[in-house]
């Protein structure tokens, strides 16, 4: 027997999806028969992504918009609506620093910081959400899937408000899907580890990308191609008993660092720990 994941016939959006990661997932999904819009900020990357989903004899088309303004949000679900003819799967992958804006030490993030990474990364997945949640209860439902981070599962030293904006995100999940359960709504997230995207390529030291393979078990980074699956996974009806998740995807990058091999950095002594 073999099992196949379909999306033929269904309608997806997939944000911030003319690069990176949600690039991938935009094609995987196209990839698994499902009609895409690609949305991105700039116009001209989420036209090339349609290109390259229809080189593939795939249909999609093209809706750049910013994610953080309400009614361009609005507007896009709408035209994803109207150009596609439903909205059944939308996956809210925009996410990162905005430009400008960089990690730093907690004491040193101004209010401006804090707003406008809050705004990339909690405020536009949310304003996303309903949109598309509208649109699904009144057409017998979906699924939504959310891009946070393998950051909101431990300390984020330097990276304070995109760690603390991620990790809502994986709350409002939980949120949504108690909510929108009952119009067959299914409301789940993928927290990737790092990945080797344009961005993260820009930002990290080739000695830093080295200490953070050394410290993975699976001695690797995550592939794009590895966390479009997992969407196009969790958004099929194979995940259908699944909602209000998070799932980690990190190449098992959070065991090693939530576990230390021995004691050392920890104030209190764990012996006789058991006997009591
Ligand atoms: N790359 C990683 O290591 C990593 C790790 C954990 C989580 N993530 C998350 O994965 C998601 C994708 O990351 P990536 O590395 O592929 O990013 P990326 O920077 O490579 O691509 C993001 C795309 O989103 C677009 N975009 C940015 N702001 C937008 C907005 N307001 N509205 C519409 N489009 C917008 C950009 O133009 C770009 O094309 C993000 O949510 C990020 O936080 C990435």
């Amino acid at each position: 027997m073999t099992i196949a994941i379909d999306h033929t016939g269904r309608n997806a959006l997939v944000t911030g999806a003319g690069a990176g990661i949600g690039r991938e997932i935009a094609r995987w999904l196209a990839r698994a028969g499902a009609a895409v819009a690609v949305n991105d900020l700039l116009s001209g990357r989420a036209e090339a992504v349609v290109a390259e989903i229809i080189d593939e004899g795939g249909r999609a088309v093209a809706l750049p918009a910013d994610c953080r303004d309400d009614e361009a949000v609005d507007a896009l679900v709408d035209a994803t609506v109207d150009q596609l003819g439903g909205l059944d799967l939308a996956v809210n992958n925009v996410g990162m620093l905005p430009p400008g804006r960089r990690p730093r030490p907690f004491v040193e993030y101004g209010g401006d910081d804090w707003r406008d990474i809050v705004e990339q990364n909690l405020v536009q997945a949310a304003l996303c959400g309903r949109a598309e949640a509208a649109v699904m209860a009144g057409a017998g439902g979906g699924s939504i899937l959310f891009v946070t981070s393998g950051e909101t599962t431990r300390p984020a030293a330097y990276n304070a408000a995109y760690a603390a904006a991620k990790a809502a995100v994986n709350h409002l999940v939980t949120t949504m899907a108690v909510e929108l359960g009952p119009e067959e709504i299914r409301v789940n997230a993928i927290a990737p580890g790092t990945t080797l995207t344009e961005t993260v390529a820009a930002a990290f030291t080739e000695e830093r990308m080295a200490a953070l393979v050394a410290a993975t078990p699976l001695r690797r980074m995550v592939e794009h191609d590895e966390l479009a699956r997992l969407a196009v996974f969790l958004c099929s009806d194979l995940a259908r008993c699944i909602t209000g998740q998070f799932l980690l995807a990190d190449a098992g990058a959070f065991l090693s660092r939530s576990r230390p091999a021995n004691n050392e950095g920890l104030t209190v002594s764990l012996k006789g720990a058991h006997a009591r």
